[in-house]
């Protein structure tokens, strides 16, 4: 073993330090005194035993997809098939590095370019590059593209991104991060894109549009195509938001709507744990306009009869790109992963999409039957309003009826759901929508887990208002005061004083 891993010796610790490469003195006087430590850290005392039960503890203490249920809307908790943590994990793939030379990354490199070509066909794209790792850092990436493009045809003076009022946060922030002045339009009163309210803004200055289709109340835009057409006459780009790709999937594509550019959230359409901003793979498209400007590197292959299958794989920078946005060559795991599930799916991927969409109306007619009595405290949002029209693979729900009665709010509701042994529903967002809760079941949910939810969802409506407001009561920790631990932010852990 060589001396730099060697055991400390010390056996009442749960952990064993390296030695370090230099003398401790050496260290020591490379940092400057001001930011010398003047004590030193009070790391707890834990034997291994001890350290894997605190970690044991922790982790039960936790609500993961793997524990229920988890109809999160919009940030998509998808199962993550363990098949493809085993491929992953093969060490073909897990003990690559990134900076090894091209000869030793073929394998990977063929499965990137297989990732790059899928991506592209499905979303009627040219290019795409899986360098981001995350939807917003797509966003940003292929915004800053859409700059360039500008700036080369000397349209420098665009500078304004058009985003509906039911926008995902991430696309003003996004276009913001790249000095674009944002333009925010509001949605008609079926909470889909206005076309007199997009032609009001569009204009000379405008750089792009950002758009999610379907939208975040989980409606399909049926004039997306016009709304193109529109911006495109202006002179201005469309940017796809990609994250609802599991509604569409093989059934239609950004391309075919009008898109110039896209982002994919490899982690809510194909695989990928998902949960607190990552980590993720946030790859994006565009048509061949735009292509010039991807972040770099990208992979690209020629025929060579001792390659993969007759090809060589090599890594390849776009003329002018906008640089990398992202160290190595973006979340590898991730695409791997996404590799795999879209694999086991192959040409039949759109099932995939059909099935999340089903769920999503099988359980909000569930929710909303009218033979339900309950169902009359719930009528859904304006939008999309009669039980009898469908959905995509999402749905909201406007507890301000509920709240009118009871006084109990969709927060209360999403807490006492905890009770249950459910993730709460993403609560209010879209912001348009009233007291909402956001319910995606995605496409691996049973109809016994369904009809279940929805049977608690509605015993919930119908219980104590005061039980429901002051839940949830069978969690480790009951309800916290958010708004206080937000503004009294505590991210230094006591004991590094
Ligand atoms: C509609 C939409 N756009 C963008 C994003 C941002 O994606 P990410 O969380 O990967 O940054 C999300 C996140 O779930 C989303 O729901």
């Amino acid at each position: 073993m060589s001396d730099v891993f060697a055991f400390n010796g010390d056996l009442s610790a749960g952990y064993a330090q390296p030695e370090p490469l230099i003398s401790g003195d050496e260290v020591f006087n490379a940092i400057p005194s001001s930011l010398r430590r003047v004590n030193l850290p009070r790391w707890p005392r834990a034997s291994e035993p001890e350290l894997v039960r605190h970690y044991t503890w922790l982790s039960r203490r936790n609500f993961g997809i793997d524990n229920g249920f988890y109809p999160l809307g919009s940030c998509t908790m998808k199962h993550n098939p363990r098949v493809n943590e085993k491929i992953v994990q093969l060490s073909e793939v897990n003990d690559l590095h990134p900076l090894a030379p091209e000869s030793h990354l073929q394998g990977l490199m063929a499965i990137f370019y297989e990732m790059q070509e899928m991506l592209a066909h499905c979303s009627g794209m040219d290019e795409v590059t899986l360098q981001p790792v995350a939807g917003a850092q797509g966003e940003f990436a292929a915004i800053r593209c859409i700059q360039e493009f500008h700036k080369k045809n000397g349209e420098s003076g665009r500078n304004k991104v058009i985003v509906p009022d039911s926008a995902h946060g991430t696309n003003p922030a996004s276009a913001a991060m790249c000095g674009y002045e944002i333009i925010e339009i509001p949605s008609n009163d079926e909470g889909r894109l206005d076309l007199d309210a997009l032609k009001s803004v569009v204009g000379q200055d405008t750089a792009a549009m950002m758009v999610t289709n379907p939208s975040t109340l989980g409606v399909f835009e049926p004039e997306i195509a016009k709304a193109s057409e529109i911006v495109h006459a202006a002179g201005g780009q469309m940017y796809y938001d990609g994250a609802n790709f599991n509604a569409i999937l093989g059934k239609t594509s950004p391309g075919l709507m009008g898109f110039d550019a896209v982002h994919y959230n490899l982690h809510k359409t194909f695989s990928q744990p998902h949960g607190g901003g990552g980590p993720g793979s946030g790859p994006i498209g565009v048509k061949s306009h735009l292509a010039e400007f991807l972040p770099k590197p990208l992979v690209d292959r020629k025929e060579d009869s001792n390659g993969i299958d007759g090809w060589k794989y090599f890594w390849r920078d776009p003329e002018n790109s906008i640089g990398k946005v992202q160290q190595w060559h973006g979340n590898a795991g991730a695409v791997v992963r996404s590799w795999a599930f879209y694999r086991r799916y192959g040409r039949e991927l759109e099932k995939m999409s059909e099935h999340a969409v089903l769920n999503a109306n099988y359980l909000r007619h569930k929710i909303l039957n009218p033979s339900n009595d309950l169902a009359a405290k719930i009528p859904a949002m304006p939008i999309d309003g009669a039980p009898t029209k469908v959905v995509k693979h999402e749905f909201t729900l406007s507890m301000s009826p509920v709240k009118d009665k009871t006084g109990v709010t969709g927060k209360d509701v999403a807490k006492r759901l905890l009770d249950y042994g459910y993730m709460a529903p993403t609560l209010y967002f879209p912001m348009i929508v009233p007291e909402c809760l956001m319910i995606e079941p995605t496409e691996t949910e049973s109809k016994e887990v369904l009809d279940k939810f929805a049977d608690d969802f509605l015993k919930i409506l119908s219980e104590d208002s005061d039980l429901v407001m002051t839940a949830p009561h069978n969690t480790d920790v009951g309800r916290v005061d958010e708004v206080w631990a937000a503004r009294n932010l505590v991210l230094r852990h006591p004991l590094d004083n």
